[in-house]
């Protein structure tokens, strides 16, 4: 089986990124990861990713006159690396049109919320801000504008009346390990492709049952 070579760009934690990691050391998995990208030198995923042998490249965004010098850089290492797919985790930079254009449908993204719903930054606050009951993370192909393209894979999270942003958070971040790590499996391997602006998932499985929030009937009863 030959897999799929793949570089995750973050800025910092990239605790998504060990998440791909692990599930990439799984030797039918369709990814490998061979090369993980942070525009912020003192990024903590680039030690994890050191730890586990892959090559890192630390690529200081503010050492660069214009967003294209920038990634020329990026493109540059990509090539070298002779990547085919790019797993943006936890990346803070905006990209341009042409990078995007480059990495048509090879470029794929996580963001904490249920999409098209709550895209941009400070995510859990303004779910709890606008009263939903439910939540939870999307991977999505990258698209021009920020936090659109055809979704491959969404997780729902329950929304629990005590939450604040930091529990909330942390109960997304746990889906959305489990959910990137699945989407890019779908996406390596084939069984998810673009098909106009959807996903199609091959040898789909019958729909999952609905979530409610708060749970019905409670699971005490
Ligand atoms: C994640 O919540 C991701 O969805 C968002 O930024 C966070 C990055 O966390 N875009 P990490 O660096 O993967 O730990």
């Amino acid at each position: 089986m030959t897999r799929v070579r793949t570089a995750v760009l973050i800025s910092g934690r990239g605790s998504n990124m060990a998440a791909l990691v692990e599930a990439a050391k799984a030797p039918d998995y369709p990814a490998e990861i061979v090369l993980v990208i942070s525009n912020r030198p003192e990024a903590g995923g680039l030690g994890i990713a050191a730890e586990h042998g892959i090559a890192t490249e630390a690529i200081d965004h503010t050492e660069f006159d214009s967003r294209a010098a920038f990634e020329a850089r990026v493109q540059e290492a990509l090539d070298r690396h002779d990547i085919a797919l790019v797993c943006l985790a936890g990346f803070m930079r905006i990209l341009t049109e042409e990078f995007i254009a480059r990495w048509n449908n090879a470029m794929i993204n996580i963001h904490p919320s249920l999409l098209p719903a709550f895209k941009g930054l400070d995510t859990h606050q303004r779910v709890l801000d606008a009263g939903v009951r439910i939540t939870g993370c999307s991977v999505h192909v990258v698209r021009p504008e920020m936090d659109t393209g055809p979704v491959i894979a969404q997780a729902a999270v329950p929304v629990v009346s005590d939450d604040d942003a930091r529990t909330l958070a942390a109960r997304v971040l746990e889906a959305e390990h489990r959910l990137y790590a699945y989407a890019l499996e779908l996406f390596a391997s084939g069984r998810a492709r673009v098909s106009g602006e959807r996903i199609v998932i091959e040898d789909e499985p019958g729909a999952a049952s609905a979530l409610f929030s708060p749970p019905f009937p409670r699971p005490d009863q």
